[in-house]
C-alpha cells in the first residue's frame, strides 16, 4: 500500500487548491446569496483542465486518474460546494458517460465541448413521480418510421446545471413493457426545436447551481445521438452514478474539511470563561470525532477512486465501493458540519460566517446522486446477493 501521492496528483490538487483560494473563496458567500451561476469561474475552470479531468486529452481533458479528480473535487468544496456540483456533474455524470458508452464523433463533439468548459453538461434521469426508483420513468422515445431519430416526450425534474446546460444526456423509455431494460439513454441538445425549462428550483443549500425542470416537447433527436444501444439506458444511467457518487463523496469530504478547519481556528481563539473554548474537553471531544470522521471519509473516498481506477483495466463493477463512499462520507459531512455550528455558537446560526452554508450545502449529499437509503440498499442488496 502506497499513500504518496504521484506528482500528477499533487499538481492537480495543487491547481484545484489555488484557484479555489484566489477565485472562488472570495465570492462563494455572494453567490450562496444570490444564487447566481459563477458561469466565468466554471469556464476558468474548465481552461484549467477541471471540468474533465479524467478525459483524454485526445477530447480536451486534463487526462489524469479518478484520485487526481478526487483530490481536486475537495478543494473546490472546500471553498464551495456549488461550484463542485457543476464541477461533477461535468466530470462524472456527463463527460464519463459519453466516454465509456460514446462513439468516437459523440465523444469528439460533446465531451470536447464540455470538458473545456466552453458548454455545460447536465444528466437528467429523475421525473416529477421517480426519484429514487428510478426505472419507472414515463419518458418515452418512440423511433421514426425512416429511423432517421427519435420522437421523445419528457418531463425531467432536478436537473442541475438544467438552466445553463448547452447538451445533456436524457433517459427515457424505448420499450415501455421492458421495464429497466426499455430504457435507453439520448444526448440531447438544448438549443434544438421542442426543447423547453421549466420551474427554477429555490434550494436550500448548493444555491448557486442551478436547478429546473426539463421538457421535450416532440423533440426529435437524430439516432447518432442515441448513446450506447436501445435498452442498454437503465445499466448506463446506474454505472454512471457509480462514478458520480465518488464525486459526492469527494464533495462532502471538501464540505466537511472546510467545517472542520473552521472549528479547529475557532476553538484555539474564541474565549469564554477565562480561557479558549479548544481547552475544555466537551469541545476537545466534538475535535476529536470530527477528526476521526472526516479522515475515514477521505479514505473510504479515495479507495473507492482508486476501485474505479483499477476496474478500468479490469471492467469489474466499482458499484458498492462507490456507495459506501457516498454513504459515510455524506454522513460524515452533516455530522461534522451540525458540530461546526455547535462549536461556533451563535456565530454558527449567522450569516457572517460560513460554518451555516457548509450545513446547509452538506444536505444534499445525503440526498442526490441516491439518498443514504438507496446506497444502504444497493450495498446491502450486492453483500448479500439477495433482494
Ligand atoms: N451498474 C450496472 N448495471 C446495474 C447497476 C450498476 N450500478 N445497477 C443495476 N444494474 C442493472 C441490474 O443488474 C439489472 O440488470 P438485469 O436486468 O440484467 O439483471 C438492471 O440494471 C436493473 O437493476 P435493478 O433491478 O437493481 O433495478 P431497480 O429498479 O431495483 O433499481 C436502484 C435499483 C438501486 C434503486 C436504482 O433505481 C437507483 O440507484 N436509484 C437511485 C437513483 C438515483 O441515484 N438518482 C439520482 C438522480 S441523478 C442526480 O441526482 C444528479 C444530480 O442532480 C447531481
Amino acid at each position: 500500500m502506497n499513500f504518496n501521492l504521484t506528482e500528477e496528483q499533487q499538481m492537480i490538487q495543487a491547481a484545484a487548491r489555488d484557484f479555489a483560494q484566489e477565485r472562488i473563496l472570495p465570492v462563494a458567500a455572494e453567490h450562496d446569496q444570490s444564487g447566481e451561476f459563477p458561469l466565468e469561474n466554471i469556464q476558468a475552470m474548465g481552461e484549467l483542465g477541471l471540468m474533465g479531468i479524467e478525459v483524454p486529452e485526445a477530447y480536451g481533458g486534463a487526462g489524469l486518474d479518478t484520485i487526481g479528480y478526487v483530490l481536486a473535487m475537495i478543494e473546490i468544496c472546500a471553498a464551495d460546494a456549488a461550484h463542485g456540483t457543476i464541477m461533477s456533474v461535468n466530470n462524472s455524470l456527463f463527460c464519463n458517460g459519453i466516454l465509456k458508452h460514446g462513439s468516437e464523433a459523440q465523444k469528439d463533439k460533446y465531451v470536447r465541448a464540455v470538458a473545456s468548459g466552453a458548454e455545460i453538461g447536465a444528466y437528467a434521469l429523475t421525473e416529477p413521480q421517480s426519484g429514487s426508483d428510478a426505472s419507472s420513468m414515463k419518458s418515452r422515445a418512440i423511433k421514426s418510421d425512416d429511423g432517421s431519430h427519435y420522437v421523445i416526450n419528457s418531463r425531467k425534474s432536478w436537473i442541475t446545471s438544467g438552466p445553463h446546460a448547452r447538451y445533456l444526456v436524457l433517459f427515457a423509455m424505448t420499450d415501455p413493457d421492458a421495464g429497466a431494460n426499455g430504457v435507453s439513454a439520448f444526448i440531447i441538445d438544448s438549443e434544438a426545436e421542442g426543447f423547453s425549462r421549466g420551474k427554477i428550483e429555490p434550494k436550500l443549500g448548493i444555491r448557486a447551481s442551478a436547478t429546473c425542470e426539463i421538457e421535450l416537447d416532440d423533440y426529435k433527436c437524430p439516432v447518432d445521438c442515441l448513446l450506447g444501444a436501445e435498452g442498454e439506458g437503465f445499466k448506463i444511467a446506474m454505472g454512471v452514478l457509480d462514478a458520480g457518487r465518488i464525486g459526492i463523496a469527494a464533495q462532502a469530504v471538501g464540505i466537511a474539511q472546510a467545517a472542520y478547519e473552521a472549528s479547529l481556528a475557532y476553538a484555539r481563539e474564541r474565549k469564554a470563561f477565562g480561557r479558549e473554548i479548544g481547552s475544555f474537553q466537551m469541545i476537545q471531544a466534538k475535535i476529536a470525532d470530527m477528526k476521526c470522521r472526516l479522515e475515514a471519509a477521505r479514505m473510504l473516498t479515495l479507495k473507492a477512486a482508486w476501485v474505479k481506477q483499477r476496474a478500468q483495466a479490469t471492467g469489474q463493477r466499482f458499484t458498492v465501493d462507490g456507495s459506501m463512499a457516498k454513504l459515510v462520507a455524506s454522513e460524515a459531512a452533516m455530522w461534522i458540519s451540525h458540530q461546526a455550528v455547535q462549536i461556533h455558537g451563535g456565530m454558527g446560526y449567522s450569516k457572517e460566517m460560513p460554518v451555516e452554508r457548509y450545513f446547509r450545502d452538506a444536505k444534499i449529499t445525503e440526498i442526490y446522486e441516491g439518498t443514504s437509503e438507496i446506497q444502504r440498499m444497493v450495498i446491502g442488496r450486492l453483500e448479500t446477493g439477495l433482494r
